[in-house]
């Protein structure tokens, strides 16, 4: 596909024009919100937005309010001009970059909460974190009003959480979930990747290999232990199996079918 730089808009007035064209002209709109520093697990999903709708919308936004650590927040990279290098090839038409101030006009005086999921699994180590996240996303698919928003298995709990908001406040948007991106190693692509030093990252893979073969959660933890790695939890659910680990500062989940 030829590549064509996406029009970088930053406030939300923008894209209401650029939306109320779109629909006058019957097009349908595929909408991938994501935090920016850009990898193939994201331009997979912008090809899925891409293959099943005429417009392309992404917004790029590190949300201050599912931060449950500043640190984690300040040193979350920031990359707007590769990421729209990335968007450019994968199909994005229109990204919307809003400030903080654009994106919390009340500050945090509103907030969409979920009482039962929400605390277990990263919820019960990370307070506040699915908060934040369920209300930006409902501020995003407010403002995107599109036919179709697309999120990734990465963040299993994530997206479970937006389906059962999504269907809990009738929101009109349908969500499609897209699989999970590895590298060739087997570890999820993830933003914070790039934070690990050249021992955690050659340590990082095995994560995924015990979450697949161990046999039990219980075994799972002892062997990623042993290993040198801080685990936060193992969990069987249903049919997958959950996990979350911190290698020195940088902290990577990660889920498998069982
Ligand atoms: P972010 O971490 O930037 O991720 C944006 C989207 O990309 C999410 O739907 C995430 O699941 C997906 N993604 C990330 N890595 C992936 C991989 N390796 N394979 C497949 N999909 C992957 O998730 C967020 O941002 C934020 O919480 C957000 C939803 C934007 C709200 O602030």
């Amino acid at each position: 596909m030829a590549s064509v730089t996406p029009q970088v808009i930053h406030t939300v007035a923008e894209w209401r024009a650029f939306r109320a064209a779109h629909r006058a002209a019957g097009r349908t709109v595929g909408f991938v919100p994501t935090m920016g520093a850009l990898h193939e697990g994201h331009a997979s999903l912008f090809r899925a937005a891409r293959r099943e709708n005429d417009v392309v919308f992404a917004t790029v936004f590190v949300n201050p309010t599912q931060f449950d650590e500043q640190q984690d927040f300040d040193k979350y990279p920031r990359t707007l001009d590769a990421d729209v290098a990335l968007m450019a090839g994968a199909g994005v038409d229109v990204v919307l970059a809003p400030s903080v101030a654009e994106m919390y006009p009340n500050g945090t005086d509103y907030t969409v909460q979920e009482a039962t999921f929400s605390r277990e699994l990263c919820g019960a180590h990370r307070p506040g974190h699915f908060t934040g996240m369920l209300t930006v996303v409902m501020k995003l698919l407010q403002i995107a009003d599109a036919d179709r928003a697309y999120f990734g298995e990465k963040d299993y709990q994530q997206l479970q959480l937006i389906r059962g908001m999504v269907q809990a406040f009738f929101l009109p948007t349908q969500i499609v979930p897209c699989p999970i991106v590895r590298e060739a190693d087997g570890l999820a692509m993830s933003s914070r990747n790039a934070r690990l030093s050249p021992a955690e990252r050659s340590l990082a893979p095995l994560f995924n290999q015990v979450l697949r073969n161990a046999r039990t959660p219980e075994v799972a933890r002892a062997e990623l232990e042993a290993a040198g790695f801080a685990v936060d939890y193992v969990e069987d659910r249903g049919d997958r199996r959950f996990g979350a680990v911190r290698l020195g500062a940088t902290r990577l989940i990660d889920n498998v079918a069982r």
